[in-house]
């Protein structure tokens, strides 16, 4: 038997500060009568049952539905995912409610990621709108149509914090901040859970991927995380432990290994951190096929040994591969798996269910048998107000010479380029309920926005790449990219034709969706060298050009920056990304985005990030010396930094006034700025509060973000920011690994993106 060593030293250090926080109160009646239910039930179950409610399956070649029902029928299934249709879903829950022995109903996950019918922006885009109340509308909104269609749980939100725009998945997530993530994590898992997770309206939520998924070394996915326990816990496990705390009925367990022990086998993260610090009484889920792959991480010598570690480890469900089904009877006759360990799944994949409300009425979900059809795709069933207007919030302002944006609605504009028309790319990934003919594209949006008052004129002017082989890879599942077979150069040629009859061109370029998505890792982030020829050619016209840029992760767009007049980043926004980008690049929307996630001048400075240490020897611009901590051969700073963007109106900042200079515990300081509109036009802005513990028992970032709110004002109108601090903000994970804050001096912070602040300082006695 192999022995998997956990940290052993680390989970010691913090039970002392686990029993404080989890202080649980006395169950509630609705927690007493879950139990008395479960037990009850249980009771009656046989420990094939028992195990059935531990598998999570769906439907696929070598799984077809008609052998599903079959299983469904003899109580070998717990769950479904992928299906996602109410009369799918109903199928399938009567086999469960009307033909199992003990009619325990099924519960149905999906990957609800950012919108379901309705698409959002994707994660990193919505995060770029720094307004909760949009994203919660978009979670909202995500629930209220995935559980019209039936669905009882969704795999979102993604929380892993993540560095390194290499890696594929930053587009779900919410960037580098885990402040910032971990607000954004409570906001969504509220908004999908609502007050009642019973209600015929909610879904619950499944936050992921646990953890530190997002530390995958040198951005290639599903590689090795290796990190210091300062730095998880400070950096990288707040917003799952803000995802507990928001009362998240569900968490994925990662697919990575963590200091060489894969998350699907570690007890010390699932069951000492998650269940026993923070608490969590809700349910664990494996990733797709992840108990399996504990045989290829190296762990497990078979399927067999894989579902023991698993589940002695904490896993209650198991996605795809089956391995409870098929192992832990054996596993529980020899004794190497105890019955307890079974039960406690079963409990957990039973209380879930309870409190969806499954017991009371299976169907909660699914409306009337006798119901009209139902249209899963109607148009009406369509948020697009609320998708335009979370789409317009998401995109960031990056450069605008000469206040090139916004433009007229008159004259030619050309609209050029790979993604200008693309319906699929606009949409992003992981949004597999939305229907890509009900997206609008950017030449769609701006047809609409300018009728009959402009002219617009269109050439594609390049693929997403010219490289055969990275268009084969991005086709492998399923024909995502359309290639036009022309040659490169015929087809700049002709948009270059195109672009000398307008007055301004409009440039979508970037990246398709399926550039950035799971096991899309880029060594290379910039913009094909295609598409570069592309704009070369443009710029050269000698006519304004704006980029509008489509990509799913930091690009380094250290070049694109020199060409373009104006860059607009739009990440990929969703259903009505072709309206809401029309409403910015119009100026009927005022941008407001900020980056989550920093933008590097070049992959080698990866990784960058704004929260980083400051080092013996920092760099600094005015002084640079030859010792200090920099690349000789780069800048040293990104090339946009973490929480910027533009507006079409111009903003100041007064400088920070403290309401004293000391800080008692306990207590609290006032840190005051005004900001005021300083331009034409009506604008919204994000003001951001960032803190530094200047000494301390180990050292500690050059600021780290602590609080933000948007304001919008009126040209002229100016109003009083005024952000509390306690000793709270001050807290971090010391040289002993407790959660504390040390006496001394601090800098307060504040400005509207992370790099032009202004400064004062008060001490925490
Ligand atoms: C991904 C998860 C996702 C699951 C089900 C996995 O490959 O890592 O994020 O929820 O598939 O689609």
């Amino acid at each position: 038997m192999k022995k998997l060593y956990v940290l052993g030293t680390l989970a010691a250090c913090f039970c002392a500060a686990a029993l404080a926080e989890t202080d649980r109160a006395a169950p509630s009646v609705r927690e007493h009568d879950k139990s008395v239910f479960i037990d009850k039930l249980m009771k009656q179950m046989t420990l094939e049952e028992k195990i059935g409610q531990l598998n999570l399956v769906s439907v696929g070649p070598d799984y077809t539905k008609d052998a599903i029902m079959a299983d469904i029928r003899a109580g070998k299934v717990g769950a479904m995912f992928n299906t996602v249709t109410r009369p799918d879903i109903r199928q399938m829950q009567v086999q469960a409610v009307e033909h199992s022995r003990l009619k325990i109903p099924l519960l149905y996950a999906y990957d609800v990621v950012h919108g379901h019918r309705t698409i959002f922006p994707i994660n990193l885009g919505m995060a770029s709108s720094w307004d909760l109340d949009a994203i919660a509308l978009s979670g909202r909104i995500s629930a209220e149509e995935a559980s019209a269609d039936g669905l009882n749980l969704t795999f979102s939100p993604t929380v892993d914090v993540t560095r390194d725009p290499r890696w594929g998945r930053v587009s779900e997530t919410f960037g580098e901040d885990s402040y910032l993530t971990s607000r954004i994590a409570g906001t969504l898992i509220k908004a999908y859970q609502g007050d009642d997770l019973a209600s015929a309206h909610s879904i619950m939520a499944s936050f992921k991927h646990f953890a530190l998924y997002g530390a995958t070394e040198g951005g290639r996915d599903y590689n090795t995380v290796d990190m210091s326990p300062q730095r998880m816990f400070q950096d990288y496990l707040a917003p799952y432990k803000a995802a507990v705390e928001a009362g998240s009925g569900s968490v994925m367990v990662s697919l990575n290994a963590i200091n060489g022990i894969p998350s699907t086998a570690n007890r010390w993260l699932l069951k000492d951190l998650l269940r026993d610090q923070w608490g969590f009484k809700g349910l664990i889920i494996s990733d797709h096929g992840a108990i399996n792959e504990l045989i290829r991480h190296g762990v497990a010598e078979d399927g067999r040994e894989a579902a023991k570690l698993a589940i002695k480890a904490g896993v209650d469900l198991n996605m795809h591969d089956d391995l409870y089904g098929t192992q832990l009877p054996a596993l529980l006759k020899s004794g190497e798996v105890s019955q307890q360990e079974i039960d406690d799944a079963c409990r957990y994949v039973l209380s879930a269910k309870y409190d969806l409300g499954l017991f009371k009425d299976p169907y909660a979900f699914l409306g009337k048998p006798n119901d009209p059809p139902f249209d899963t795709n109607a148009e009406s069933r369509l948020h697009r107000e609320a998708a335009r207007e979370v789409g317009r919030k998401s995109q960031v302002l990056l450069k605008n010479k000469g206040n090139l944006l916004p433009l007229e609605k008159n004259g030619t504009i050309a609209v050029i380029g790979p993604l200008a028309k693309s319906q699929r790319d606009v949409m992003g990934n992981w949004s597999a309920a939305g229907m890509t003919q009900q997206a609008v594209s950017l030449y769609q949006g701006l047809a609409n926005a300018v009728g009959d008052k402009a002219t617009l004129v269109y050439a594609k002017g390049a693929n997403i790449t010219d490289d055969a082989s990275i268009l084969a890879y991005l086709n492998s599942y399923d024909p995502a990219v359309e290639v036009d077979h022309r040659s490169t150069e015929d087809m700049i040629e002709e948009a270059v034709e195109v672009a000398s009859k307008a007055d301004v061109i409009v440039a979508a370029v970037g990246e398709s969706q399926g550039m950035a998505h799971e096991a899309s890792s880029r060594a290379h982030i910039d913009i094909p060298n295609n598409q570069r020829r592309l704009i070369r050619a443009l710029k050269d016209t000698g006519k304004p050009l704006v980029l509008v840029l489509m990509n799913g992760r930091p690009l380094d767009l250290s070049w694109e920056s020199q060409q373009a007049d104006a860059l607009l980043e739009t990440w990929f926004s969703g259903t009505e990304g072709g309206n809401a980008i029309a409403d910015v690049l119009f100026g009927d929307y005022n941008p407001s985005g900020k980056l989550p996630m920093t933008f590097p001048r070049s992959v080698g400075q990866i990784p960058i990030y704004y929260n980083h240490l400051n080092t013996g020897r920092p760099f600094n611009p005015k002084d640079p010396g030859k010792y200090t901590s920099r690349y000789f051969d780069e800048a040293n700073g990104p090339l946009y930094p973490f929480g910027y963007g533009l507006s079409y109106t111009t903003f100041d900042l007064s400088d920070i006034t403290l309401s004293s200079g000391t800080l008692h515990r306990n207590g609290r300081l006032k840190a005051s700025v005004t900001l005021k509109n300083t331009g034409q036009r009506a604008g919204e802005t994000v003001v951001q509060l960032y803190l530094r513990d200047v000494t301390a028992s180990i050292s500690r970032p050059i600021k780290e973000l602590k609080n933000f709110r948007k304001v919008m004002l009126q040209p002229g109108e100016e109003e009083i920011i005024d952000f509390d601090i306690s000793e709270e903000d001050l807290k971090f994970y010391n040289a002993d690994l407790k959660y504390a804050a040390e006496p001394g001096a601090f800098k307060v912070y504040i400005g509207l993106d992370s790099e032009e602040v202004k400064e004062q300082q008060f001490r925490l006695l």
